[in-house]
């Protein structure tokens, strides 16, 4: 019995806690990826992200229009009132300090409010961050699809204090090869010295 008590019981409570945490936190808010997991073992990059959609001068953009560069792709939404402002800037600064090796990448941010985020939109948004990015929307389909190229999760929420809806979403940013596939992937709040270090180690 003694066993039971002490070992059985603790352990059936530990392992119910970790499963809700993996169903509330993991499964909604991160995708399916982790810094172990960049490669597949078959070699395949996990993300491929073609795509056209449509730039913050109404222009129709594709990635192989960025071919020869590697890309920083950054998906969020021009309302949204603390995360993407934060990535954004810290991207920008990420891009200042990595000084002559910035005119190698391409920034991109692509919205996941194509609803709201008009070219227009993004355009102004942009003015405040490095002068390079290019602002992607297109169609909700040309969103959801490049979305799920990139392993993306977002969703509209209603915000109760809020007239307007929000969005939920995850906050990666991809350095993407020259050739258009994945090299790496970068969380919310990486420390700027880190996205640094590791872009100027990859890209070339
Ligand atoms: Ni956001």
């Amino acid at each position: 019995m003694k066993t039971f008590r002490y070992i059985v019981m603790p352990a059936i409570a530990l392992l119910l806690a970790m499963n809700i945490y993996v169903f509330f936190y993991k499964g909604f808010i991160e995708p399916e990826i982790d810094e172990s997991s960049e490669i597949k073992s078959s070699g395949e990059a996990l993300v491929v992200g073609s795509f056209t959609l449509t730039d913050q001068n109404g222009n129709k953009v594709s990635d192989s229009d960025f071919k020869g560069k590697n890309m920083l792709v950054y998906f969020g939404f021009t309302n949204c009132p603390m995360i993407c402002p934060t990535d954004m800037a810290n991207l920008t600064q990420v891009l200042e300090e990595l000084g002559e090796d910035a005119k190698k990448i391409q920034p991109v941010f692509i919205t996941i409010d194509p609803q709201r985020d008009t070219p227009e939109q993004i355009k102004t948004f942009l003015s405040n961050f490095y002068p390079t990015f290019v602002g992607l929307t297109g169609t909700p389909r040309e969103i959801a699809d490049v979305a799920n190229k990139y392993r993306i999760y977002y969703k509209q929420v209603e915000a109760e204090d809020l007239q307007e809806y929000t969005m939920d979403h995850s906050a990666y940013t991809y350095l993407m090869g020259k050739d258009g596939k994945y090299l790496a992937h970068f969380r919310h709040e990486q420390p700027i010295e880190e996205v640094v270090r590791r872009i100027s180690q990859r890209i070339n």
